[in-house]
Formats: structure tokens, sequence, C-alpha cells
């Protein structure tokens, strides 16, 4: 019996399902990490895997990066929770609107699901409207207002129990990279915010389709809108200033989480100024929270955005030309193999591959991949010490931290794994 089968066994008397997030579970049991550095995670049973999940795009700066590491351990030794305001705050916020062209002023919280529930929040008292528009897929945590039709874990699952159907009843979806549909659940709903992810990135990968981004800032704009763009997994991976900054469209509110704190647990709700000072105590929306700004993930983020920003000529560049390397490898090797019904989605520093011919741009087109084969696919891969996120619903990300090395281990282990799937049919 592995050690990670041992501490499965334990972990499922005293953690339901014997995981703390349920993305984490796989059959027949996952295994459990031990250390990370760099590119590399390294498992209870002393194996050593190339990471493709890294944080669910978090750790954009790699595992343990010791700019952030160091800032973290300094400020331990200083105190970790003072519940008081520090000038480390300040500064972050205003790193934050250097950095993000529609931040103008910042909130901090501590996850993504916080920051997005807080976002549809000031909306809603902004506009004095109640309904939200989602897109089918999109993810944005796990709260009652957005678990109407989800991405990530809930794409493999049917609806939550014990969501309030009075909440989800405020909640419409519709497909994404269709504007006309939005425009018509606009009209006929009245709502008070459009949610998106600028790049669905909970659904495997999907991209928005030329000029669809901005057909969604004009649509929203006419009908007064409130428009948000959940930035957690692209804010300050696919550009220091996220997808507003990648596709030059300014949204009213964004959420940011993941990169923001390159591994420590911390988000930000950001926006217009007329907005966002709806918040208690400057007006009249509430938020609060204990560890909201706690000097820890306050100081890793500000040291993770100082790399960030002023590395930015070499760090995105490399990141986005490492990935390019795995997809054209993978390419290659689909080729070498004979073929095989495929497509694979990238941008930046993120990429994901679905077991069908046709071009995937929505929910309905992802759903669409063979999953079996996908599964094959991570087994194999996990058989060769390349670990990518279990689920075909889901995006693997790239570091700054991967090297040559990795690309090679990785190409060569999808192009194994490929002959493993096509000898199965
Ligand atoms: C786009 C997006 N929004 C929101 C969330 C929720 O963030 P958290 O898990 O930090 O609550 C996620 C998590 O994966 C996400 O990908």
């Amino acid at each position: 019996m592995t050690r990670s089968e041992q501490l499965f066994g334990r972990a499922g008397r005293v953690i339901p399902g014997g995981v703390n997030s349920p993305v984490r579970f796989y059959e027949p049991y996952p295994f459990f990490a031990a250390s990370a550095r760099g590119s590399k995670l390294v498992t209870a049973d002393h194996r050593t895997l190339v990471d493709y999940c890294m944080g669910y795009g978090a750790l954009l700066l790699g595992h343990a990066y010791s700019a952030v590491a160091d800032a973290a351990k300094t400020q331990i030794d200083k105190g970790t929770l003072y519940c008081v305001p520090t000038e480390r705050e300040v500064k972050l916020a205003e790193m934050i609107t250097k950095m993000v062209p529609c931040a103008e002023m910042v909130r901090l919280v501590n996850t993504g699901s916080e920051a997005t529930m807080h976002a549809i929040r000031l909306a809603r008292a902004f506009t004095k409207r109640k309904d939200v528009i989602k897109f089918d897929g999109g993810y944005h945590g796990a709260h009652d207002y957005v678990l109407a039709k989800a991405g990530s874990g809930a794409a493999s699952v049917p609806a939550s129990e014990g969501v309030l159907e009075e909440a989800s009843a405020h909640t419409s979806v519709v497909p994404y990279n269709d504007a006309p549909a939005l425009e018509r659940a606009i009209e006929k709903t009245r709502p008070a915010c459009v949610i998106i992810e600028p790049v669905l990135a909970n659904i495997g990968l999907v991209l928005p389709d030329k000029g669809y981004l901005s057909d969604v800032r004009k649509i929203t704009q006419q009908n007064d809108v409130v428009l948000i763009f959940d930035e957690v997994v692209t804010g300050f991976r696919l550009a220091p200033g996220g997808a507003g900054e990648f596709f030059g469209i300014k949204p009213d509110l964004a959420t940011f989480a993941k990169a923001l704190g390159s591994g420590f647990p911390i988000a930000a709700i950001a926006g217009r100024k007329e907005i966002m000072k709806q918040l208690a105590p400057a007006g009249a929306v509430y938020q609060a929270s204990t560890f909201a700004g706690n000097p820890v993930s306050v100081s890793a983020a500000i040291a993770a955005l100082d790399v960030l920003a002023s590395g930015k000529d070499a760090i995105y560049p490399q990141v986005a030309r490492t990935c390019d390397s795995i997809v054209e490898g993978i390419e290659e090797e689909i080729e070498d193999t004979g073929g095989l019904d495929c497509t694979i989605n990238s941008i930046g520093s993120m990429f994901q591959i679905f077991f069908t011919k046709d071009k995937v741009r929505d929910e309905a087109s992802a759903k669409k991949a063979d999953s079996a084969k996908f599964r094959k696919l991570f087994d194999e891969l996990l058989k060769r010490n390349v670990f990518i996120p279990p689920s075909q619903f889901e995006t693997c990300f790239v570091s700054y931290a991967h090297e040559e090395d990795d690309v090679d281990k990785t190409v060569e282990a999808y192009g194994e794994a490929f002959k493993k799937i096509k000898e199965q049919k």
C-alpha cells in the first residue's frame, strides 16, 4: 500500500470525501503532496512530478518562489495578524491600481469566492436591481449567487443541494461567445450585473472569439449593467494588468486572487470609484473579514507584484514561449501517433486539450469531448511523473519556473500517453 493510499484511508475517516476541495479527488485516491519547489511537486511517496496544476493557476512564479517566501517569512516574525490597518495594505492597493487599468479603488479579501460574492453585492446596490447574468461553464466560486451551470468541480456533478432556489432564481446563464444571447438575456432580466471569466478556465480552457469581449462591454454599457471581469485566474497572469490589459477592455469591477498572492490566500475586488465607495464603512454595502489584508498574505502579494511588474518584459514572454513549446510539442506528438481527434486551446501561460475534433468555443462544445480519453491521459501522464489537473474541466498552467527539460519530459510523456490512448480504441 502506498503512503498516499494510507493517508487517504485516514483522511476519509475525518474529512468528508478525504479532501478539502472536491476537485482534488479522483478514483481510486489522490496522491498526497509532501513538498514543492519551482516546477516540481514531491509526493508523500517520494515521487517528483512536473506540476501543471500549479495551485490551479496561483503559482505563476512557481512553487516557493524565493522573493515571495522570504517576504512572508520576514513578516511572520513581526506578527501574523493585527486587525488594524497597515502601511503595506495601502502599498499593495496602490500597486494594484497602477497595474490594473480598471482599478481605481481596491478592497482586499481572502478568496476568489469572497471577491465575486461582494462584487455582485456591490453591483446590486449600485444599480438597485437584483439579477445576475453569468455564462455556461463559468466558475466564480461556490456561493449561492453563482453556482448555476458552473464550471470546475461543479461541471461534473448535479446542481448542488442546499443552494437557495430564491438566490438561483435571480441568476440567468447564457452561452459564452454568443453576444446576441447576452443581449436578449439583458433585455429580459434587466440585471444588476454580468459576471464573466474573460477567458473561461474552468470548463477546460475556452478563448473569447475576436471582438466578443468588446461586444460584451458595449452591450453592458448601453444597458447600464455593471460588467464584472472575474480575473481570479487571468489576473496578473495573462498580463501584469490581467485580461483587462491583455484585451484592452475596462470592466466596471474586477475580481482577483490566485496569482496575486503567488500561493498565499489573498484576493481583491477592484474597480470604479463610484461603485467601490459603496463598501462599508464608506458606504452601505457591508463586507468584512478578520483575515482581510493580513500582513503575511499582503507581504507575499507585494513581493509577487514587485517581481511581476519589474520583470514583466522578461517573465510574460518567457512563460508564453514555454507554453507554446509544450503545445507545439504535443501537436507534433499527435501527428506522430497518426492523428487523434483532439483540439488544443491555449493562451499566454495556459493550455488544455480536448478529445474532440470540433473547435471548442463554449461549454456545449467542451462537454462533447471524450472525458474517458482525458482520464486515460491523466493516468498515463501521472505514471510518467507529469501532473495535470485531474479533470477535463480545468486548465493546465505553465509557470516561470518551468524549464526546457520540463518541456521535453512533458512532451515525451504526452506522446507516450497518446499511444496508449490509441491502443485502447
Ligand atoms: C474564475 C474563478 N473565480 C472564482 C474562483 C473562486 O476562488 P476561490 O477558490 O479562491 O474561492 C475560482 C476558483 O478556482 C475561479 O477559477
